[in-house]
C-alpha cells in the first residue's frame, strides 16, 4: 500500500462527479483540502522516476482537475496605495497564490510573480520576477526561474536546472494521462526557449538560446546520426548531456526548392563538454 492511497481512492471517488454537483458531495471539499497540502509539500507529484523511467500520476491530475470544479468564483485585490488603481483578479477559491512561511528558504524577488497553491518549490529555488508557476507544478532544489519564465501545470523540474528568460515550461494537465513536461536534473534551457507536450529534457543537456521542442519536432542528433522523435509508446527525450541548437532543413519538392524553403529545426549539435560548461557557467552568488 502506497502512503497516499486512501486519499487516492477518495479523490478518484469525487472526481467523478460533475462540476454541478461534487460541491454539494459531504468531504469533497476537505479531501481536496488534504490533497493540495501534499503537492505544496510535493509529498505528491504529478509524475515521478520511478526505476528509471518517468510514470504519470494519473490521480494527482485528476485531484487538481477536482480542485477547478469545486472552486468558486472569488475577487481578490492588492492595493496600489492610490485610490481607484488596485490590482483587481479573479479566479477559483481552490486555488489562490501560494502562501509562504519566511524560513521557506525560497526567494522569489518581487515584481509581479505568481505562484498558484498546489505547487511545490524546494528550499532555495529562486525566482526572478515576474515568472509564474502554475498548480502541479514541482521545482526541486537549487533551480533558478528567470523573468518571464512559465512552469506549466504540471511540469517537473529537477535540481539545479536553470530556466533563462522568457523560457515557457508548458502545461500538460489534459489528458489525465498524458505526461507533462520534464526538466530534468542540470539541464540549462536557454533564453526564449519554448518546451511543450511533454517533452522529456535529459539530465545536464542543454537547450540553446530559442529551441522550441514539442510534440511534433523531430530532433536531428549529428554525433549519433539519429533523429529522435516521439512515437506512440514514448514523448520526446532530448538525451542526457545533449546540446540543442536551434537549426533549419532544407523542404523536399519542386515549390520548396524554387522558392529555397527551409523549416525550423531543433540539432543536436555536439555533447556536453568543457566549453559547453564554461559556458553555461552559473554565479553562485546571484542563487
Ligand atoms: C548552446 C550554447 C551554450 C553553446 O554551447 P557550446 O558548447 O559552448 O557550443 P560551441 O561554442 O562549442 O559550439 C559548437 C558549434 O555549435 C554552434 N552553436 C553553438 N551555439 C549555437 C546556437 N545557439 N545556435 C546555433 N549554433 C550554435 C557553434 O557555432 C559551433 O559550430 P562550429 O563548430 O561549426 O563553429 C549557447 O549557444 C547557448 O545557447 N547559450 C545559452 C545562452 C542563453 O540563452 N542565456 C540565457 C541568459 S538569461
Amino acid at each position: 500500500m502506497g502512503a497516499y492511497d486512501a486519499l487516492k481512492e477518495q479523490i478518484l471517488g469525487y472526481a467523478k462527479y460533475a462540476a454541478a454537483d461534487v460541491g454539494q458531495v459531504a468531504g469533497a471539499r476537505d479531501a481536496f483540502m488534504q490533497f493540495k497540502e501534499l503537492l505544496n509539500s510535493g509529498h505528491v507529484r504529478a509524475a515521478e522516476k520511478l526505476d528509471g523511467v518517468w510514470q504519470v500520476n494519473g490521480w494527482v491530475k485528476q485531484g487538481i482537475l477536482l480542485g477547478m470544479k469545486l472552486g468558486r468564483l472569488q475577487a481578490g485585490r492588492v492595493e496600489s496605495g492610490a485610490e481607484g488603481s488596485a490590482f483587481t483578479f479573479i479566479d477559483k477559491d481552490t486555488y489562490p497564490l501560494r502562501q509562504f512561511a519566511d524560513d521557506c528558504g525560497v526567494r522569489i524577488v518581487p515584481g509581479g510573480s505568481s505562484v498558484r497553491d498546489g505547487s511545490y518549490l524546494a528550499p532555495s529555488v529562486v525566482m526572478m520576477p515576474p515568472a509564474y508557476v502554475n498548480v502541479g507544478a514541482y521545482v526541486d532544489e537549487g533551480s533558478m526561474i528567470d523573468s518571464h519564465a512559465l512552469v506549466g501545470s504540471c511540469a517537473q523540474v529537477g535540481r539545479n536546472v536553470h530556466l533563462s528568460a522568457a523560457v515557457q515550461v508548458g502545461g500538460v494537465l489534459e489528458p489525465v494521462g498524458a505526461m507533462p513536461v520534464i526538466i530534468e536534473d542540470g539541464v540549462m534551457v536557454g533564453g526564449n526557449c519554448g518546451i511543450y507536450e511533454g517533452t522529456i529534457v535529459g539530465e545536464r543537456s542543454v537547450i540553446g538560446t530559442g529551441v522550441i521542442l514539442n510534440g511534433s519536432t523531430p530532433v536531428y542528433d549529428m554525433v549519433n546520426n539519429t533523429i529522435h522523435r516521439r512515437t506512440e509508446d514514448s514523448p520526446l527525450v532530448i538525451p542526457e548531456g545533449a546540446v540543442v541548437v536551434a537549426g533549419s532543413r532544407g523542404l523536399k519538392g519542386d515549390f520548396a526548392t524554387v522558392h529555397g524553403l527551409s523549416i525550423y529545426t531543433p540539432i543536436i549539435i555536439k555533447y556536453r563538454d568543457a566549453r559547453t560548461d564554461a559556458a553555461t557557467a552559473l554565479e553562485e552568488a546571484l542563487r
